[in-house]
Parts: C-alpha cells; sequence; structure tokens
C-alpha cells in the first residue's frame, strides 16, 4: 500500500479535513506535511463539529497513528490545547496515537509578534495572514535560526536555543518595528513546560513513515492550505510561507516520489479565499451572501481559524486545471455541491480573457492575473436538496451535469462528491 495525498486546489477551506476523516478509515498513518495552525480543518460526525488545527483529521479514527511531519510549524502552546481539548471529548491523543516528528520547526511568541509587526508595516499592502506566526517561523527555518521539535528533548539545548532566539528577535522587533521585547526568562519558562509535557510524542517522522510504507500500509498525507496558496505556485506575494502542493507533501514527510499512488484533488464546488489578493471570479453584494451564507449554519463561509467571512466566487476552471497540472492530481473530491441546490442556474468561469484573448490556463504572473476577465458559461441548476443523496443515481441530472462538466473540462475524473458535512454525507462517483 502506498502513499496518498490529499491536496487543497484553491485558495484553502475545500474540506480537506472532511474527505481526510472519511479515507482514513484505510490508513495506518494520517500525516501533515506542511503549514501550521494556521489551518482550519473540519471533521463532523453525527452532528458533533472538531476543528482541528495542528493534529490531522484522522484522530477520530481509533486505529489511526497521527503524525506530524518535519515540513510543519508547531506552536506548542496551540497543539496542548489541541491535545486537551479532544482528550476532553473523549478523544484518544496519547503518544501511542500521537506523533510529532523532531525535524518541525517550533512557533514562539517572537515568530507571533514579527507576524503581526511585519503585517501591520506592510499597510494596505497587507497579506491578511492569520497571525500564527507562519512566516516568520518558516524564514527562521530558511534562515538556518529555526528552533526544532527535537529541542524538546534535551532541556539544555532548549534553554540555550531560546536565549539566542530571543535576542534576534527582539533586534529585530525593537530596533525594526520599535515594538515591545520579549522576556526571555518567561518564554523559557513557559517552553520548559510545553518541552515536559510534548517529548514524549517525538519521533523520527520520515523512519515511521517508511516503516509503515515497508509494511504495505497505507499512509494518508493531509494537505493544508491550498495550491494557490503554495509559495512557488499560487499567487505570490498573496501566499503561505509553504509548499501546501504535492512535491512538499515529498520533503514534508521525507519521502520520495514512488511511494505515491493517488494525488487527491479537493475541491469546493465554487470557490472562496480568505485574506488579501486577487480573486477572478469574485462576488459581492447579494450574490456572495448567497454562497457564503450568514454564520448560522456551522459549515457558512466563515474562517475556521480566525472567523473572517470569507470571499466567495463561482467555480473557476483554470485554476482547477493549474492545481491538476501542479499536483498532477489523479482525481478530484468535489465538495459543497448542496449549496448550490436551488440556484436557477449556475455560472462557471471556463477560461479568462486576457488583453483581448481567451487564455484557459492560470497565468503565473499577478500583473496578468489581475487583468484578466473571466469568461463564463451557464449551467441549468437544479431544485432538489440534495444532503440526504448517498448514490450518483439519485442526483437530479443537472447536479450530475455539473459534476461531468468538472470532470471534461479538466481531464480528471471526479471520485467523490460531497454534499454536507458529515461522514456519511459523500457520493461515490466511481
Ligand atoms: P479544510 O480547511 O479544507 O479542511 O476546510 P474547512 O474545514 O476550513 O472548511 C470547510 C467547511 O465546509 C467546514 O465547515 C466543513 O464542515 C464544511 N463542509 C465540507 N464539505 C461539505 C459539504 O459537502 N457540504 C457542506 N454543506 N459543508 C461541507
Ligand atoms: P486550511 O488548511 C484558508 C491564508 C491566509 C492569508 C495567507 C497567508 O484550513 O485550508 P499565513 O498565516 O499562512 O501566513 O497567511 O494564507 N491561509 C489560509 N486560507 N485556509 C487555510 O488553511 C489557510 N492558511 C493560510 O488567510 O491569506
Ligand atoms: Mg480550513
Amino acid at each position: 500500500m502506498p502513499l496518498n495525498i490529499i491536496i487543497g486546489a484553491q485558495w484553502g477551506d475545500e474540506g480537506k479535513g472532511h474527505i481526510t476523516d472519511r479515507l482514513a478509515h484505510d490508513a495506518a498513518i494520517v500525516a501533515r506535511y506542511s503549514g501550521g495552525d494556521n489551518a482550519g480543518h473540519t471533521v463532523a460526525i453525527a452532528g458533533e463539529f472538531f476543528r482541528l488545527h495542528l493534529i490531522p483529521s484522522g484522530i477520530i479514527h481509533p486505529g489511526v497513528v497521527c503524525l506530524i511531519g518535519n515540513g510543519t510549524v508547531v506552536n506548542p502552546a496551540v497543539l496542548l490545547r489541541e491535545i486537551d481539548d479532544l482528550a476532553a471529548r473523549g478523544v484518544d491523543v496519547s503518544p501511542s496515537r500521537l506523533k510529532l516528528s523532531g525535524g518541525a520547526h517550533l512557533i514562539t511568541p517572537g515568530h507571533i509578534a514579527m507576524d503581526k509587526a511585519h503585517e501591520k508595516s506592510r499597510g494596505a499592502e497587507a497579506i491578511g495572514t492569520t497571525m500564527r506566526g507562519i512566516g516568520p517561523a518558516y524564514t527562521d527555518k530558511a534562515r538556518r535560526e529555526g528552533l526544532r521539535a527535537e529541542l524538546f528533548a534535551d532541556s539544555e539545548a532548549l534553554a540555550a536555543a531560546l536565549q539566542a532566539h530571543v535576542a534576534l528577535k527582539n533586534a529585530a522587533l525593537v530596533g525594526g518595528y520599535g515594538e515591545e521585547p520579549l522576556d526571555a526568562a518567561v518564554m523559557a519558562a513557559e517552553f520548559a513546560g510545553y518541552a515536559r509535557r510534548l517529548a514524549p510524542y517525538l519521533v523520527d517522522g520520515p523512519l515511521l513513515v517508511d516503516e509503515a510504507l515497508r509494511h504495505g500500509q497505507m499512509v494518508l498525507a493531509e494537505g493544508a492550505q491550498g495550491t494557490l496558496l503554495d509559495i512557488d505556485h499560487g499567487t505570490y506575494p498573496f501566499v503561505t510561507s509553504s509548499s501546501p502542493t504535492a512535491g512538499g507533501a515529498m520533503t514534508g514527510l521525507g519521502v520520495g516520489p514512488r511511494m505515491v499512488d493517488r494525488v487527491i484533488g479537493v475541491a469546493k464546488a465554487f470557490t472562496t479565499r480568505v485574506g488579501s489578493g486577487p480573486f477572478p471570479t469574485e462576488l459581492s453584494g447579494e450574490a456572495a451572501v448567497r454562497l457564503r451564507g450568514t454564520g448560522e449554519k456551522p459549515w457558512d463561509e466563515f474562517g475556521t481559524t480566525t472567523g473572517r467571512p470569507r470571499r466567495v466566487g463561482w467555480l473557476d476552471l483554470p485554476i482547477l486545471r493549474h492545481a491538476r497540472r501542479i499536483n498532477s492530481l489523479s482525481e478530484w473530491v468535489l465538495t459543497k455541491l448542496d449549496i448550490l441546490s436551488g440556484l436557477p442556474e449556475i455560472p462557471v468561469c471556463v477560461a479568462y480573457e486576457l488583453d483581448g484573448r481567451r487564455v484557459e490556463s492560470f497565468p503565473h504572473d499577478l500583473a496578468s492575473l489581475a487583468r484578466c476577465r473571466p469568461i463564463y458559461e451557464s449551467l441549468p441548476g437544479w431544485e432538489e436538496d440534495i444532503m440526504g443523496v448517498r448514490r450518483p443515481s439519485d442526483l437530479p441530472d443537472a447536479a450530475r451535469r455539473y459534476v461531468a462538466f468538472v470532470a471534461d473540462s479538466t481531464g480528471t475524473p471526479v471520485t467523490f462528491v460531497s454534499v454536507g458535512p458529515g461522514r456519511e454525507q459523500f457520493i461515490e462517483m466511481i
């Protein structure tokens, strides 16, 4: 059994947690390979909602081991809160089930302070980050000044690393941004406590994954964020600071591409985005509220991590073609099809008009993207509520046609359609 990868195809929040939970049933390990607690993944079981930020969405399946892989950045305070919350709800999050790769990087209050100061200094050009310290933690990793989780196993090395870290951060915070300095002693005491609790969770992540794969077990890599938030292949600079795409799963877990079987692209039946940056099919006013909802339903389009209303728009096929190509997707999971029920017709962006030309691919530079105008094709809508549908043949004709249109326009099959947040609310299409 191989490595299967779940990838967000748009700007995040496609429903990765939902399909990860569904597919985790057959996995030995579910592993996060990139990002940190900027992610917010929702798993809904029997009307109970679990919102996960760092712990992989396989955790609700008792037999599955969950790994926070090397490529992630981990705020230990958030991880411990998540462990405690899940334990209080009866989920086993002991070190036999949850593992933290020693090579994962730590997020400190210094990274969070830097994220806030940097966003403030950008003014109107702010990225709209989640303020979780993600960018500064990856910056330190690339500068070879980061703190790895393995420090939790060595209290002296941790204390020394934190001292150097606080000195560097204070120089930047006070000297560069005119902010208040951090207190090194306070941070040292705080992290000594985290180390005591988290040391038992430490493992050699790549070794753990390799052992499972060599024993013929399936490993499920759970993407965070989405293809258009990828630092290389997204709408730079309005991206996150890691590689949520399929390549990121290789470096983030420490496995090679020969192990990979399925690369599953998760796409919402429309498009959403949180934070700043271009969005060709974005809607405003009443039309936007129709897709976003008003916040009453748990699945309405408000950020799982920050609570911000998500920007919404129609489905964009150039984006899906881009995601298919960058990740060599084997298939689609199309989520939230139920939200489109009741629309008389559904516009889908099939291509862009760029400087008087029709283009089908997503432009690689932001300046071109800003000049792109969506070209829409309208598909017929359907009236019926489809949240209870479980077989393709029970879908209204127009809904089946919508799904087939996505598959045909991207040359990639749709294997699952999701029609609600619940574990059982999937239609297996093939
Ligand atoms: P992720 O970050 O990709 O895991 O997605 P989020 O959890 O941030 O956002 C997806 C939201 O949509 C969550 O509230 C899910 O419970 C919900 N959801 C997922 N699939 C469906 C679906 O098919 N229909 C509806 N109505 N909600 C869904
Ligand atoms: P999941 O895994 C949606 C966005 C932020 C911001 C940009 C950079 O739930 O899909 P960062 O804090 O990462 O430096 O912010 O990326 N962003 C997300 N948007 N879903 C996410 O995660 C996101 N993680 C980061 O809103 O625009
Ligand atoms: Mg999310």
